[in-house]
């Protein structure tokens, strides 16, 4: 299954990706994840990606294009993959459809998760991740077993740096310029499921079967 999760800032998109990725056995890109990673190797890119990340803007295209590009390089494509967080514009959904149609392969779905803006302000000053594993955690829904460590491997968990009310606000105004105009693109392609972002944790599994199967 060839997969894109589609949705705002904090709607679940990664929480909904593990979730898919553990059910059918693929492997799940986060473009979020592995901009993050590139930060704390400290790189020159690392350290210009910072800067946008931390403003809440968009990574320029060619950065997140090759990222992408490298990534999906390294999985067989026709077992399938989630993407979460890619592609967030126009350019980039043009740069997915050619490196798919290079690879004579197609999009399955365009999982959008939707949310309320009120929701995802509340949620994201509640999450926390593992930096290591990139487990996703909220310290009310979906707490770790214990104090702010990673049930999966150990590690201290953090609040992301884009986290702040102030920064959230402004990834919901990029999403809505840039990114929701590729779910019209792919709407029209009648590829788009759709998926609540706001029922509880564990109702996510059996809705998601629903939503990819039923
Ligand atoms: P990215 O890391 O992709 O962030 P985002 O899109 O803003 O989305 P989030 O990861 O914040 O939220 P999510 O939808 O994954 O929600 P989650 O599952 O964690 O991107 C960060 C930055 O990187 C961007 O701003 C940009 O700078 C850059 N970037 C990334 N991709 C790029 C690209 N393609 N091009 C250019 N730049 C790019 O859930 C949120 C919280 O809610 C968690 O605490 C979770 O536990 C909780 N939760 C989830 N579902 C439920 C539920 N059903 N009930 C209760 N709580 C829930
Ligand atoms: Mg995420």
């Amino acid at each position: 299954m060839r997969i894109i999760i589609l949705g705002p800032p904090g709607s679940g998109k990664g929480t909904r990706a593990k979730i898919i990725g553990k059910l059918y056995g693929i492997p799940v890109i986060t473009t979020g994840d592995l901009l993050r990673e590139s930060v704390n190797q400290g790189t020159d890119q690392g350290r210009t990606v910072k800067t946008y990340i931390e403003r809440g803007e968009l990574v320029p295209d060619e950065i997140v294009i090759g990222i992408v590009e490298n990534k999906l390089k390294k999985e067989n494509l026709r077992k399938g993959f989630i993407l979460d967080g890619f592609p967030r514009n126009i350019t980039q959904a043009e740069a997915l459809d050619k490196i798919l149609r290079n690879n004579g392969v197609e999009l399955d779905f365009v999982l959008y998760v939707k949310a309320e803006p009120e929701t995802i302000v509340k949620r994201l000053s509640l999450r926390r991740s593992c930096p290591k594993c990139g487990a996703i955690y909220h310290l009310k829904d979906k707490p770790p077993k214990n104090d702010e460590m990673c049930d999966e491997c150990g590690s201290r968990l953090l609040q992301r740096s884009d986290d702040r009310e102030e920064v959230i606000l402004h990834r919901l105004e990029i999403y809505e310029e840039s990114t929701r105009p590729i779910l019209e693109l792919y709407l029209n392609q009648g590829k788009v499921r759709e998926i609540s972002g706001e029922m509880e944790m564990n109702k996510i599994p059996d809705a998601v079967r629903m939503v990819l199967e039923g």
